[in-house]
């Protein structure tokens, strides 16, 4: 019960890091709003504990208001705010990028992490404590080719990862990046573009130093973490969660 007490919001918290999020949070004893595009976040009732689920498309900065609003209005307040949604590029070469692809991944990935930032900001100034995850990539650190939007995106919530947490420090806000190695979620094949079988999953297990694919629950160990005050010292972190796939 690390977390008691306090109240997390999830984004994507119908994906595979997302979820697995979510289920270690609530074991930990927090109050967690999970968000997400889809309404089917968790209606098996397999999740117990403390939760809302609020259905948002990030992207719009009014319904990141709401997803905020509705935080403070079932729990009182926020302590901690994790972005893990995000989308994928399928594997293709930078002359290949439609415009409309570009500002779309920009979109998904880097302008609702600001929404959401710009958001919680202020309460947490009120409240002097608050932290903040963003959930980047270790592509942002070691480049791949052929996923050069992608990286972009990431790398902008790595950059803004780091500025926050000099901007919010006097605040007593804690502002961290995690990078997630290849994880056999649902987006794994988005960015082959393929059905992950057992050879392209060897292969990516082959690219990662420790030999393993990191698995949802890697994420939500470190996610406990930073929301905890464990790490109360620590801020402009970025955790490289990947096996060593950055080395
Ligand atoms: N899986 C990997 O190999 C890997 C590696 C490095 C980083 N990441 C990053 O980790 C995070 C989690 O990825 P995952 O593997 O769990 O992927 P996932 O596809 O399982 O989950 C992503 C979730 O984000 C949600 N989402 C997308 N756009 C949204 C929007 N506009 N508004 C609200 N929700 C939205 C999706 O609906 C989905 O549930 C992502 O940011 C991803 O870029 C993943």
């Amino acid at each position: 019960m690390r977390l008691k007490e306090k109240t997390v919001v999830v984004t994507g918290a119908a994906g595979g890091m997302g979820s697995a999020t979510v289920r270690r949070l609530l074991e930990e004893g927090a109050n967690v709003l999970a968000t997400d595009l889809h309404d089917n976040m968790y209606k098996d009732g397999a999740m117990e504990g403390s939760l809302h689920l609020v259905e948002a498309d990030l992207t719009d900065e009014n319904q990141v208001k709401e997803v905020v609003d509705a935080a403070i209005e079932v729990f009182g307040g926020i302590d901690c705010l994790v972005n893990v949604a995000g989308m994928a590029q399928p594997a293709r070469p930078v002359e290949d990028i439609p415009t409309s692809f570009w500002e779309k991944i920009m979109t998904v990935n880097t302008t609702s992490v600001f929404y959401t930032c710009r958001e919680v900001a202020p309460l947490m100034k009120k409240q002097g404590s608050g932290v903040i995850i963003n959930v980047a990539s270790i592509a942002a650190e070691r480049a791949r080719p052929g996923l050069s939007a992608y990286i972009a995106s990431k790398g902008a919530v790595v950059s803004f990862t780091k500025a926050l947490a000099i901007e919010l420090a006097c605040d007593g806000i804690r502002v961290n990046a995690i990078n997630p190695g290849p994880s056999d979620t649902g987006m794994l094949g988005e960015f082959t573009g393929a059905v992950v079988d057992a050879s392209k999953r060897d292969e990516f297990k082959e690219s990662v130093p420790l030999g393993e694919l990191v698995e949802p629950i890697d994420i939500a160990n470190a996610v406990v973490f930073l929301c905890s005050d464990e790490s109360r010292m620590t801020t402009g972190a970025v955790f490289n969660i990947d096996g060593g796939r950055g080395l």
